[in-house]
């Protein structure tokens, strides 16, 4: 047998990178993360996973696709890179959820919004073997939308286990697979008190599907951001879960946990032959916010207010398509 080489990789997820062309910005975010590229950039590493939600409002403003892929470029490494819902659009849901401000069914990933982020970043799916080693991404919150994109995860994942053997097996998905257990029930997004379970992890049957698939296709390693807050590391299905905190935005959900990690910081990934050790790196500037402006959540696009911008010209939203 060959020798292994050993290697190093990089992980971060949520790092929002956002714009004082745009009718809200947190420089705190921008400058969390400047700082983590700096650190980034000294490790002798073959490349970067990143884990979703590059932009603020990436879903609205394909200017900031723009902004996040040369951010990227600056980096001494290549980027395999998936998305997230700032990027692409939310979970998809046919009902309204309990907050009116907040219009769901308008915020559903489109197949419009995931053709253009690739034309940026690459494909939705991707997989490759490095040096013995198999990475794989998607994006899990398609599961249920009927999108063709839809179709398109289950043929992916389907595939995954027939594919060749790696000696490991890494994988991303931006959503949490569950809150707290893999056993739990679907979250019903029009319960006040379920809408945050609701929001941040995948729902029964897409949760299990997903879960086994990646079990069959022998993945030991999976990443999951979207949450901004660390979890302790768990073992399901023969998975070690990394729920990890966010490379620039704000902690969520922190108070529901006493072990919440909720500094900003990337994973360090070393592959040797005893195989894959991850330690979390804690970012160089874990700033306050300062100078921030405009909405957070989800506003509507029609109360969004652009003559808050402080650099010109301001952003306006992207023309909206129809989803095919
Ligand atoms: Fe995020
Ligand atoms: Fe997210």
């Amino acid at each position: 047998m060959s020798k292994f080489t050993p290697f190093t990789f990089l992980h971060i997820n949520d790092h929002h990178l956002g714009t004082p062309r745009s009718y809200r910005f947190r420089p705190a975010i921008n400058r969390r993360w400047a700082a983590i590229k700096g650190q980034l950039a000294q490790v002798e590493a073959d490349f970067l996973l990143v884990g979703g939600d590059l932009t603020r409002d990436g879903d609205t403003h394909e200017y900031e696709y723009q902004l996040a892929r040369e951010d990227l470029d600056t980096l001494p490494f290549p980027t395999f890179v998936i998305a997230g819902n700032m990027d692409v659009g939310n979970k998809h849901t046919d009902r309204q959820g309990p907050h009116p401000e907040r219009d769901d069914v308008s915020l559903n990933v489109t197949s419009e919004r995931l053709r253009l982020f690739a034309s940026y970043f690459g494909p939705i799916n991707w997989t490759f073997v490095h040096k013995e080693v198999r990475f794989t991404g998607f994006y899990a919150a398609v599961a249920g939308s009927g999108l063709p994109e839809e179709d398109r995860l289950w043929r992916f994942l389907e595939r995954l286990p027939d594919l060749p053997d790696a000696r490991h097996h890494v994988a991303m998905m931006h959503y949490w697979p569950y809150m707290e257990s893999p056993d739990e029930p679907a979250w019903d997004i029009t319960e006040p008190g379920q809408y945050d379970d609701w929001y941040f992890s995948i729902n029964p049957p897409y949760r299990g599907r997903i879960l086994d698939l990646l079990e069959a296709s022998a993945v030991d390693l999976l990443f999951c951001g979207h949450v901004h807050t660390g979890r302790p590391v768990e073992v399901i299905q023969g998975m070690r879960i990394y729920r990890t905190p966010a490379a620039g935005n704000t902690a969520q959900l922190a108070e529901r946990w006493t072990d919440a990690e909720t500094r900003y910081g990337f994973q360090l990934c070393e592959v040797t032959e005893a195989g894959i050790e991850v330690s979390f790196v804690v970012g160089a500037d874990q700033c306050e916010e300062f100078d921030s402006y405009g909405p957070t959540g989800h506003p509507r696009i029609e109360d969004r207010d652009y003559s808050l911008a402080r650099e010109q010209p301001p952003l306006s939203p992207d023309p909206w398509l129809t989803q095919d």
